[in-house]
C-alpha cells in the first residue's frame, strides 16, 4: 500500500515537474540585493520580542544539529521523499543569512525564496509562516541578525531526482501554498484569537499535527486531525482529540508550559522540543495557544470526566489487587505480552494517577494512536523528557522484536477499546531500520 502511494506518488510529481517547470521559467524570481549587515540597526524591544517569538518557531530546533552551533544548520530531516538538511540562519556573509535584506527574510518566510530566488523545500513550515504578521516577521528578524555569526557551510540535501529539482517546487506551492493573512475567529476573543494565530503561524503545530497528501502538502480542511512526524504519530488535536479524559484549560497549560499533564502524559518525541521551546517563550503566548486549544475543545462534563479517569485506574496496576490477571486471556502471544509488561513495565506504570507517578498507559495518545510507533519508539529509545518535568525520564527498556510485538499488542488490548493494531512486525523493523540509519 505504502509502495503504491510513493509510485503514485513519484508518477503525479512528475507531472507537477512539467508544470513546475514552465511555471518556473515564466516567474522567475529575481535575486534580491545583498546588504551590509554592519548598516542594520534594531531597537532592544524587537530583539527580545524576536527571541520569544524564535521560541514560538521552534527555529532553532531545525536549524541546529545535534551538538552544533545553535542556528548553524546541518540538522538532517528524514521526510518521504529524502533526507533535507536545515540551513545555516546565522547572521555570517557567507554561509548564513549575513547578506539577506528584511525583505529577503521575509520572502523566504512567506514565498519560500532564497535571497537567490532558488525555490525552498517545504520542510521549512513557510506553509505556516507565511501567515506571520509583519511586526513578528520584523522582530524576529531583529533577532536573528544580532545573534553571533558562525561560519558552517550548507550541507547538500540528500533527494532523488525529481525531488532534487527545486523548480518543481513551483508547481507545489502553486497547489498547495495559501499565502491568504490569518483571519480571527469572532466566536473567539481577542486572548484565543491570538493563540490561533501563533498555533497557525510560527507555532506550526498543523506542520505535524494535520494530515498530508501524497506530496507531503497538509490537506485544505483537515487542520488538527492528526498527522506524522519524524516517525511518530502526532495526535489529533482540539475538537478531533481522542483522549479518553478531555482536555481542561488546566491541563493545555500543563502541557504546552511544562511538556506534561497528569491525565495526558509527556510531550514525547518531536513533541519535547515544542515544549522546551514554549518553556522559555513569553508566558502570554503560550497560555494563550492553551486558551484557543480550550475554546476549541468540546468540554467534557464532570461526570464523565471521573467516569473516565476511574476507568483508566481500573486497568492500572494493581491498583486493585490482581486485576490484571483476573481477565480472561486465551491467546498466547497476549499472555506473553502480559508478562513482559509485569516484568518490564508494571513497576513504573502502576497504580498512577496522582502526579507522583508516571501516567497510566490508557490515558495516553501511544496506546491509543492508529499505529503502533509511539509505543515501540518509547520502548526502544526511552523517553527524554521536557525541562518541564525533567525527573519524568524513562530509560529504554531492552527486549527482543518478539517479545516487544507482544507486549505492543498486550497494551493495545488491556488499555484500550480500540481494534488491535495489524502492522505491528513492520513498524518494529522499520524503527530498527530508522535507528541503524
Ligand atoms: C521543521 C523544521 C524547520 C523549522 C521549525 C524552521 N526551519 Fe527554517 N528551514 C528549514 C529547512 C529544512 C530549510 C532549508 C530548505 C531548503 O534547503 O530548501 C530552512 C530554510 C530557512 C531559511 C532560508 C535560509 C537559506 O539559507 O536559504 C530561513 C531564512 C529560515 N529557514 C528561517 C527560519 C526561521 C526564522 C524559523 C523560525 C521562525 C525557522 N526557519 C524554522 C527547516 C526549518
Ligand atoms: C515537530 C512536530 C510537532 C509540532 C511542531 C507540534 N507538535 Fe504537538 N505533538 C507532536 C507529537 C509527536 C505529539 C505526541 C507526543 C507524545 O505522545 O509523546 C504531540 C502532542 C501534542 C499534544 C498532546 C495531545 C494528546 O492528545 O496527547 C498537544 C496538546 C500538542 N501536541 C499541542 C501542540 C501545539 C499547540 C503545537 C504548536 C505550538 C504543537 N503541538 C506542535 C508533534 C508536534
Ligand atoms: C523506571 C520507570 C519506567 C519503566 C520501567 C517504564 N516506564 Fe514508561 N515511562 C516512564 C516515565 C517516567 C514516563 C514519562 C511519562 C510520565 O511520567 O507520565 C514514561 C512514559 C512512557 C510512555 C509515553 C510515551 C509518550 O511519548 O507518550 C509510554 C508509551 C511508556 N512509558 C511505555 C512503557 C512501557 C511499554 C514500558 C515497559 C517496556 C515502560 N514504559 C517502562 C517510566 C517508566
Amino acid at each position: 500500500m505504502r509502495r503504491l502511494v510513493r509510485v503514485i506518488a513519484v508518477l503525479l510529481f512528475v507531472g507537477v515537474v512539467a508544470g513546475g517547470a514552465a511555471l518556473y521559467w515564466a516567474t522567475s524570481n529575481p535575486e534580491l540585493e545583498p546588504i551590509e549587515l554592519a548598516s542594520l540597526t534594531f531597537a532592544d524591544e524587537e530583539i527580545e520580542r524576536g527571541e520569544l517569538l524564535a521560541l514560538v518557531g521552534d527555529c532553532s530546533a531545525c536549524h541546529t544539529a545535534p551538538g552544533g552551533e545553535e542556528n548553524a544548520g546541518g540538522l538532517a530531516l528524514p521526510t518521504p521523499f529524502g533526507t533535507i538538511y536545515s540551513t545555516n540562519i546565522t547572521p555570517d556573509p557567507d554561509t548564513g543569512i549575513g547578506r539577506w535584506s528584511y525583505e529577503a527574510f521575509a520572502r523566504a518566510m512567506r514565498q519560500g525564496l532564497d535571497r537567490e530566488g532558488n525555490h525552498l523545500y517545504p520542510a521549512f513550515p513557510y506553509d505556516n509562516f507565511v501567515k506571520t504578521r509583519e511586526e513578528d516577521l520584523r522582530a524576529i528578524y531583529a533577532y536573528l541578525m544580532t545573534r553571533p555569526a558562525v561560519a558552517a557551510e550548507d550541507q547538500q540535501n540528500e533527494l532523488p531526482f525529481p525531488f532534487s529539482f527545486r523548480p518543481v517546487l513551483a508547481g507545489w506551492k502553486l497547489l498547495f501554498l495559501d499565502d491568504s493573512p490569518f483571519v480571527p475567529d469572532p466566536a473567539l476573543d481577542d486572548e484565543q484569537n491570538h493563540g490561533a494565530y501563533l498555533a497557525a503561524s510560527l507555532g506550526h503545530c498543523g506542520a505535524c499535527h494535520s494530515p498530508r497528501n501524497a506530496f507531503g502538502a497538509v490537506i485544505g480542511g483537515r487542520d488538527y486531525e492528526g498527522g506524522e512526524a519524524e516517525g511518530w504519530a502526532a495526535p489529533p488535536l482540539g475538537p478531533h482529540s481522542i483522549s479518553p479524559v478531555g482536555w481542561t484549560l488546566d491541563d493545555y497549560a500543563d502541557y504546552l508550559f511544562d511538556g506534561w499533564s497528569e491525565f495526558h502524559g509527556i510531550a514525547g518525541g518531536p513533541m519535547t522540543a515544542v515544549a522546551d521551546h514554549l518553556y522559555y517563550a513569553d508566558e502570554d503566548d503560550v497560555f494563550a495557544m492553551a486558551a484557543w486549544l480550550d475554546a476549541i475543545t468540546p468540554a467534557q462534563d464532570d461526570a464523565e470526566r471521573e467516569a473516565a479517569i476511574a476507568a483508566a485506574e481500573e486497568l492500572d496496576w494493581p491498583a486493585v489487587e490482581g486485576t490484571m490477571f483476573d481477565e480472561e486471556i486465551t491467546d498466547p502471544a497476549l499472555i506473553e505480552g502480559r508478562d513482559v509488561f509485569a516484568a518490564r513495565c508494571a513497576r513504573c506504570h502502576k497504580e498512577r494517577i496522582g502526579p507522583s507517578q508516571p501516567y497510566s498507559l490508557g490515558l495516553g495518545y501511544a496506546a491509543l494512536a492508529p499505529t503502533p510507533r509511539n509505543l515501540i519508539n518509547a520502548v526502544r529509545e526511552g523517553i527524554v523528557p521536557p525541562f518541564g518535568v525533567a525527573e519524568r525520564k524513562m530509560e529504554a527498556v531492552a527486549m527482543s522484536d518478539e517479545q516487544l510485538a507482544a507486549l505492543v499488542a498486550y497494551v493495545r488490548w488491556h488499555f484500550t477499546d480500540e481494534p488491535a493494531w495489524q502492522s505491528i512486525e513492520d513498524a518494529i523493523s522499520d524503527h530498527g531500520a530508522e535507528a541503524g540509519r
